[in-house]
């Protein structure tokens, strides 16, 4: 708010920190505000925001945050009416006009990429089409992106801008459909009690996060979050992922004791839990596309397998390298998507699928399997049991979907 006031009055950034100097407040004050988007509760750092914003009372300041303040939640509800005519009766005027690129970048068979701003091209995509929404957006934790793609934005723009985009994807989802957002803990609190006045929370994925740096003074971040909307009562589509039984590397053991269940176990593995620890990030140059963040096709295989069937449309505004692109080729899915920097990565990686095959038959070595092939012959030579011990033909589970992977 801050920065959109010095830019109103014509201030640069230095000009703005110069006027707070003047009154004795610190720059690091205000970036903490900036970056927590805690409102001061009194003293000289908040009298001076007011001063700057032009406001008297911390009640507007609340109110042009989006927020309202405990204890004039009736005053507030009584006057809905007036207060939504207001609204209404000038939000036809701040309707900007934007250029929409009606072309796409890159097409194929299954799918078509935007090159652009998501929040205007998302105004493309026609309301309740979509079966699924992938979004791994920017952390705003200040990393390099492609020239125009900014990730350190304040606390309430960063908020206000994934408004804007999830509202677009609200609209673009089927009933029933699934959305994911990727995104680091601190974002999602926000991100959720936004989403929930307007889709269905089904799970919060706490993905492993590995090779993290610690942060002083705080726990050790050892987690990103998947956030997981449905909306409606329940997901159209939820085909349950199964994994590997954990076992050591070494000898093939079970790492966990299974309380002597072993004769009750799936012979197409465990059930995925909201603990993703199976998942490693892409750092290795022969496999990474390009220099900025990259998730692994494990990870989207999981959700798209999970949350679509074939021929549905899968929706990612946040394109980066095209992960989300790929794997919805390769497991047959209709996809469409954005990316506001570099789409001639994408293109390429379309283009030419053979590394992403190599990865998702990868995947497919461990997914729907208690032991994989490699366990299974360790465990086996150090007299472990194994599923096929304990069931009869009867007895065996149907088959789960499997992939036809198109070789290169
Ligand atoms: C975290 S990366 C996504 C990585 C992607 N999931 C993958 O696996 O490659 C975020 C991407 O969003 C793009 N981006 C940022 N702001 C955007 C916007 N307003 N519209 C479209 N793309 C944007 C950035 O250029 C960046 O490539």
């Amino acid at each position: 708010m801050l920065l959109h006031k010095a830019r109103l009055n014509g201030d640069s950034v230095t000009d703005m920190y110069a006027y707070f100097r003047k009154f004795g407040v610190k720059k690091a004050d205000i970036l903490f505000t900036k970056d927590s988007g805690m409102i001061p509760q009194n003293g000289l750092l908040l009298d001076t925001i007011l001063s700057y914003l032009e406001m008297s009372t911390t009640l507007e300041l609340e109110l042009a945050l989006g927020r309202i303040p405990s204890g004039y939640e009736q005053t507030y509800l009584k006057n809905v009416k007036e207060i939504a005519k207001l609204l209404e009766s000038n939000h036809s005027s701040e309707r900007k006009t934007v250029q929409i690129p009606s072309e796409p970048y890159f097409s194929s068979d299954h799918g078509k990429l935007y090159n652009g701003d998501c929040v205007q091209l998302l105004k493309l995509i026609p309301d309740e089409s979509v079966d699924c929404v992938f979004a791994d957006p920017p952390f705003n934790i200040g990393k390099e992106y492609d020239d125009g793609v900014s990730d350190d934005k304040s606390f309430s723009s960063y908020i206000n801008w994934c408004m804007e985009w999830l509202d677009e994807c609200v609209r673009v989802l089927k009933p029933n459909g699934s959305l994911f957002i990727y995104n680091i803990p601190k974002w999602h609190t926000y991100l959720s009690s936004y989403l929930d006045g307007k889709l269905n929370f089904w799970d919060w994925i706490a993905v492993d996060m590995k090779f993290s740096l610690p942060i002083q003074n705080r726990l050790y971040p050892a987690h990103y979050s998947l956030l997981y909307y449905v909306k409606g009562n329940k997901p159209k589509t939820f085909n349950p992922q199964r994994m590997p039984l954990q076992t050591c590397r070494h000898c093939g053991g079970e790492v966990k004791d299974y309380g002597g269940y072993k004769n009750k176990m799936n012979p197409l593995g465990v059930n995925v839990s909201d603990v993703w620890t199976d998942i490693y990030p892409v750092r290795h140059s022969s496999t990474k596309n390009r220099k900025f963040n990259q998730l692994p096709v494990k990870l989207l295989d999981r959700v798209i397998s999970m949350a679509t069937n074939e021929n549905d449309v899968v929706l990612d505004p946040f394109g980066g390298s095209g992960t989300t692109f790929a794997v919805s080729e390769l497991l047959n899915r209709k996809w469409i998507g954005t990316e506001m920097g570099n789409c001639e990565i994408i293109k390429d990686r379309l283009e030419n699928k053979a590394m992403d095959i190599e990865l998702l038959k990868k995947v497919y070595e461990e997914k729907n399997k208690l032991f994989p092939d490699k366990v299974k012959e360790l465990r086996r030579k150090n007299g472990f049991w194994l599923a096929e011990d304990f069931i009869t033909e009867e007895e065996c589970p149907n088959e789960p979907e499997q992939i036809t992977i198109p070789l290169p």
